[in-house]
This record gives structure tokens, sequence and C-alpha cells, in this order.
């Protein structure tokens, strides 16, 4: 159950002001900052991140052992300390990808292998991953693999299926402040395939990068994790501006929105009460367009939906609102994300296909399964924890072969706690949730799995294509640090993967 602000001071004052509250509610809503300079929603303009250009490209083929690849675009972001206008009037410090926040978006098709450089000009270490590419063990990100500052490493990705994914930091005990400060960026991959499907492309594929932030009564980016529980902040921004108001055109757009939070998650949905035409999950197209009035999405979660605003007469104002999902802590602005102002008519030739993608049937993966695990995450003398145990990188929880077929079951004991669950290198697909369908939108490839309070979910993947050791952890990024985190060997590749590529120390030689 949330609470909002409101009702919290009329509870806190029939307390007597003490913040005694009724059964039910877990969790405490207090103002971050009665001084916060965010200002009102809808003020700012929207912004998308800009496009990233390779700094060289070649067409030398060649096979990355996944699939035959054309040539290779190779990408250079420096990381480096920035200032930017996140809030109405202020210049706010963020740390950031290319020095920009959210980082540049990189659009690479699947043909094509990508090198991306990264180089740490900050003064603390960083890891980088690419969630939701099945990269190699020495380039996923493997928390103890850090680019020290004044350091630099080469990322090879094969780009093998086309999906809305994203990099972030991943260092160990710091993915929070990290990722807080800035370091998240959306990686697109697409194929010719899905080109020829006639979706609303170009300015009409727009992506949503939603992040919860505290600012100081200065404008700058605060770090209040609650004493290691989770980060919840009363500001609303959606590609680095807070509750930006859009611009749209009377047509059909396509949005890819990933929820790139610390550790709140949402329910969208619409203020006219309209539905979104959902097109797509974590790992790409879903099989077919599904209505939903509203969906939730936790952590790291992506999904993609059409909305059409030709039904709407010029002037139209449309909220993109947020009904609080259980265990997330409301302030009085975070029931809105950001508006779309309908401002003029356009063209529109594109389409919604009725079937999208095969996605294979998860009646058809079950069968295949070769064992079944079960991961409990519960909160347990102050420690956030996996069946128990906290981060090792020695050792691991599983040991799946190549090509093997198993069932977990992840579930929390817990009403209290939500935790979106995220396996490196896999996609897999959701069986059930406490014995019941998984929800609509849910349907598909999948990479992050919301566990809510007192859920047990089952889910159904491959091992591979790679061998080695990978993490799965909560993406409640402050559960995470501390430490619900372990890692899972595939086949029998047991080398530590930061012993494999490291990074070196700058200056580098040209890409
Ligand atoms: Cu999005 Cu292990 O991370
Ligand atoms: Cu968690």
């Amino acid at each position: 159950m949330t609470i909002k602000r409101r009702e919290l001071l009329k509870y806190a004052a029939i307390a007597g002001g003490l913040l005694v509250l009724p059964a039910g509610f877990q969790r405490i809503a207090h103002a971050k900052d009665p001084e916060s300079p965010a200002g009102n929603p809808f003020t700012l303009p929207f912004r998308v991140p800009p496009v990233l250009q390779p700094v060289r490209s070649d067409n030398t083929s060649g096979s990355n052992g996944l699939q035959d690849f054309e040539g290779t675009d190779y990408y250079e972001i420096a990381i480096t300390k920035a200032r930017t206008q996140i809030i109405p009037g202020k210049s706010t410090e963020i740390w950031g990808y290319g020095g920009i926040f959210p980082g540049p978006t990189i659009k690479q098709k699947r043909d094509r292998q990508s090198v991306v450089r990264y180089i740490n000009k900050l003064d603390v270490p960083m890891v980088i991953h690419l969630h939701g590419m099945a990269a190699l063990p020495e380039y996923d990100g493997w928390a103890h693999d850090a680019v020290e500052p004044g350091y630099y490493k080469d990322f090879i990705y094969p780009n093998n299926r086309p999906a809305t994914i994203w990099y972030h930091d991943h260092a160990l005990h710091k993915t929070a402040p990290n990722v807080n400060m800035g370091l998240a960026g959306m990686y697109i991959v697409y194929d010719e395939y899905e080109q020829n499907l006639n979706l609303p492309s170009g300015e009409y594929d727009v992506p949503l990068v939603i992040h919860d932030k505290i600012f100081d009564s200065k404008g700058q980016i605060v770090y209040d994790d609650e004493g290691q529980k989770s980060l919840f902040g009363d500001v609303i921004t959606v590609n680095g501006v807070a509750w930006p108001r859009m611009e749209v055109a009377r047509r059909k757009y396509r949005f890819r929105v990933l929820n790139a939070s610390v550790s709140r998650s949402y329910r969208l949905k619409l203020s006219t009460g309209d539905e979104f035409i959902m097109i797509g999950t974590d790992a790409g197209l879903r099989s077919a367009p599904v209505a939903v009035d509203s969906f939730r999405i936790s952590m790291a979660e992506r999904y993609e939906f059409i909305l059409d605003f030709s039904k709407y007469p010029i002037g139209t104002k449309i909220v993109l609102e947020n009904e609080s999902p259980d265990n997330n802590e409301d302030y009085e602005k975070t029931d809105r994300i950001m508006r779309f102002d309908v401002v003029r008519d356009a063209e529109d030739t594109s389409e919604i296909p009725s079937t999208l993608r095969y996605v294979t049937p998860v009646s058809q993966l079950i069968p295949q399964a070769v064992r079944t695990r079960e991961f409990r995450y519960e909160r347990t003398g102050g420690q956030w924890v996996v069946n128990g145990n906290t981060w090792n990188r020695y050792e691991s929880d599983a040991n799946p072969q190549v090509g093997d077929v198993e069932i977990w079951t992840l579930y929390t004991n817990s009403g209290g706690w939500f935790h979106p669950i995220h396996v490196h290198l896999i996609d897999c697909q959701i069986i059930d949730r406490n014995e019941q369908p998984p929800f609509v939108y849910e349907e598909g490839w999948k990479d992050v799995i919301y566990v809510g309070g007192n859920e047990s979910v089952r889910v159904v993947g491959k091992f591979g294509p790679h061998t080695g050791r990978y993490m799965t952890h909560c993406h409640n990024l402050v559960h995470e640090d501390h430490d619900m985190m372990r890692a899972i060997q595939i086949g029998n590749n047991s080398t530590d993967p930061a012993l494999v590529a490291p990074p070196k120390p700058l200056p580098a030689p040209p890409l």
C-alpha cells in the first residue's frame, strides 16, 4: 500500500505530530526538501538524447560465434562530470556518458558488430554494463572489472537480436550512487525485418528514459538511500528533464520506455483513460500488439507502445500519470511523469501490423526444461540476500550447460518490498505469477522480472550462447549494492571475467 504525502500529514496530525502509521502502511513518506527548487510539472520542453555517431566504420565481415556480421562500427564515450539543466533555472552537476544525462543513444543494426570505447575521466572506478546484450563475460560489466580513472576499455558487442536495451554503471557496491549521478543511456538494436513492419519511425520513434531524483535547495543531486534500503526521488525526470512537456502531432508515435530509476517502479496510465498499444518487452517486439489501460514497470524493464494522437483535437493535453505500485514512497508530484500537448497535424503512413515477430510460446519451452531452481529474495539482518547469500565473486548459484532450458521460481516472502530480478546474458519468459498467467503486457521475452511483495514468479529460459560467469541480481540498485547479487556459471568456463580483457591506461591508440 502506498501513502500520499497529504494523507501522511493527516495521520501525523492524528498522532500528535509523531509519525505513527496505521498497520498496512509499510513505508513512511516525508518531504525530501520542502524548499525543493524543482518547480511545476510540464514547464520544461521535452528533449531526446542525441544519437551517437561512430568515430569510424569498416565493412570487414566476420563471425562473432553467434552470427555473421557485415562490418564494425567503432564508438567512443568519455565518462565525465558536466553541468546540465534538469529543473528550471538551475545548473546541476551530473556524471554523464559523453557528459550528458541520459547518455547518447546508440542505434545499431543487427548485422553489424559494435566496438564501444569507454574512457574514464572521473575520479572513481567505473564498470560498464550493456543491459540486454549477450556479450562475452569480459565485455559484460562484471562488477570487479573496473575501469579505473585514467583508463579505458574497448567493449565488443555482437548485436545479435533487435531490442531496446541500455547501458549503465555496474561498479561493485557503487552502482546506485553512480547511476543516480546520471550514468545511464539507451542502446537500440534494429533489423530489416522490423524496419519493414512500417511502425512509426524516425522522429516518431521516441525513447522515454524515466528516472526519479532528489535535489537540494541549490539544485544539486542528492543521494539518500534511507539506510541502504531504497532511493526515492520526489522529482520525476524523462530524458533528463523534470516532468517535460512534449509537443506532439496528430498521428501515431512509437515510444520505448525504460525505467532507469534506482529504486522506484511506476504504473503508467494516461489522464484520458485511453489505452496503450503494447508492442514490445525488454528483449524486442511481442508476437502481436495488445491494448492495456495501464502497466507497471520496474527498474530496468523496457516496454514499447504506440499512442495514436490523431483522435485528439489540436490543443488537447494528455498527462502520462503514475499510479504508484505498492512499496514505493510517494510525494506530491510523483503521480505525474510528463505531458503530451497535441499541437499540429502531420501525415501518417505508419501502421500497427497485427503480427509483429515470432516469439516461441511458453508452452513449447516448458517441456524442454531439464531442471528447476528456486531463488528467495529477502531482507535479513539488515542485508539484502538471495537464498540467504550475498555477493561472492568466487561462488555461483547455478551451473547450466549451454543450451539447457531451466525453470526458475523467483519469490519474496514479505509484502514489504518488491525486487526486479535481472539475469545477465539470457532472455526468459514468465510462466506464471502466484499461479496466475503473467500480465498480458509481460508476455514475450524479458530480462527483468518484476517480483512484487509476496509474489512468486516462475520463468523459463535457455542458457547460452556464451559460457562463463555472469551476474544475477535485484535491479533495485541499493539492494544490488548491499548485496542482493549472485553469480551463475554457464558451462565449464570458470575464468574470472575481470582477468580476460583488463582495461588499459590512457593514452589510447586510435580506434
Ligand atoms: Cu541493468 Cu546487472 O544490470
Ligand atoms: Cu530488491
